[in-house]
């Protein structure tokens, strides 16, 4: 006689697929840092920072909106040769499918002391400033390895 399989075996496995569930698992330990970045430069109100629209190149968005923050600015018009953007720089940019559209995705960069990340802190957010990424080992470094100190849209004065 075959062996009867009874259909209720399913049911623990649909139970522990449940716990599984994406919506209530932790999140990972950078997301905490990644969301008080997000919220120190809505803070900082990094919408009424030096900005330009350019048409994306990467994958951040059909229109890269790129916001400067002052310590940036400085450096991106002092004519001083340099190697590196000065630490406490930030840029955030905004990838849009219209040039005038909202953010789909939100990247942001900030020039640390050190030099792990090429010296930069990096981060990615989806539309509604969900961390998707974040820290210094991402993907983000070698499309940008090819700017100057890792910048795609702005170039060292002079040059
Ligand atoms: C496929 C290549 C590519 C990848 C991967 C990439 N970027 Fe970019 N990124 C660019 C380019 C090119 C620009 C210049 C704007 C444009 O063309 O869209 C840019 C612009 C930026 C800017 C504005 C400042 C600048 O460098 O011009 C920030 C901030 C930024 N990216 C952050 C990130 C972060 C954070 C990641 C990783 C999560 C990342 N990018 C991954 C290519 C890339």
């Amino acid at each position: 006689m075959a062996r009867a399989r009874s259909p209720l075996g399913l049911v623990p496995v649909a139970a522990a697929a449940l716990a599984c569930d994406p919506d209530g698992a932790a999140p990972p330990p950078w997301h905490a840092s990644a969301r008080a970045l997000l919220e120190q430069v809505e803070a900082d109100e990094f919408r009424r920072w030096p900005s330009e629209v350019i048409e994306g190149h990467a994958s951040h968005g059909a229109f890269s909106a790129v916001f400067v923050n002052a310590v940036f600015d400085a450096a991106r018009t002092d004519p001083r040769p340099r190697v590196h953007w000065p630490t406490g720089s930030v840029l955030v940019c905004e990838g849009r499918d219209q040039a005038d559209g909202e953010a789909r995705t939100l990247q942001i960069m900030r020039r640390e002391a050190g030099s792990a990340g090429g010296g930069w802190i990096w981060a990615q957010y989806d539309g509604d400033g969900e961390p998707l990424d974040y820290g210094t080992a991402t993907t983000c470094l070698h499309c940008h390895a090819a700017g100057d100190d890792y910048v795609r849209s702005v170039s060292f004065a002079g040059e």
